[in-house]
């Protein structure tokens, strides 16, 4: 059987960073690129009016127009994908990246979400939906996770779930 080797690619949104840490540890631990996506219209400064505006969004199930990404997955590419959760629900933006770049059907991808304190299994529940398949294996972060340190332990696992996939045969 011959061996493939999957080049990994974390794609991520952040707002204010706890997603982008994490999105750069595994990139890091993995030896993967890493791809931050964008916002096409200015997200608004203050964080009061983010969680208005954002959490009114993501509630209801709105599309925040995303940069378009570097390039298109396909063939031996293996996609990470993070997201903060807002209200619960999968951030407008990724949402946005999600419709505007198909995860391929025969591209793998493991999942990640950044939470104050819940929401992650719906959020990761709601983009295995909008991808269309079932993600290789997932994580949650909350803020406690970040403050006590759990975090790396649980990139630790993430990583060492994704690295089995990485090489199929
Ligand atoms: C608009 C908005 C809505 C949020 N809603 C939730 C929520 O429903 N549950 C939760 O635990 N945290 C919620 N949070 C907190 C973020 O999920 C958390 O801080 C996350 O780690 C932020 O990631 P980031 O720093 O990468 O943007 C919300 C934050 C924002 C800005």
């Amino acid at each position: 059987m011959m061996e493939v080797l999957r080049k990994p690619t974390v794609v991520y949104f952040t707002a204010s960073g706890h997603t982008q840490a994490a999105a750069k540890a595994t990139a890091k631990a993995l030896g993967a690129d890493l791809e931050r996506i964008e916002v096409v219209r200015p997200l608004p400064h203050s964080m009061f009016l983010l969680m208005i505006v954002g959490g009114f969004a993501a509630l209801r199930k709105r599309v925040w127009a995303a940069k378009p990404a570097s390039r298109r997955f396909s063939g031996n590419d293996l996609v990470i994908l993070g997201t903060p959760v807002w209200a619960g629900r999968l951030n407008p933006v990724v949402r946005g990246w999600l419709q505007a770049n198909p995860i391929p059907a025969n591209v793998p991808y493991a999942a990640f979400a950044t939470m104050g304190k819940t929401g992650a299994p719906d959020v990761l529940a709601e983009m295995a939906a909008i991808v269309g398949h079932a993600p290789i294996t997932t994580m949650a972060i909350s803020d406690a996770d970040r403050r006590s340190g759990e975090d790396a332990r649980l990139i630790e696992r993430f990583v060492a779930d994704i690295r089995r996939m990485k090489t199929d045969t």
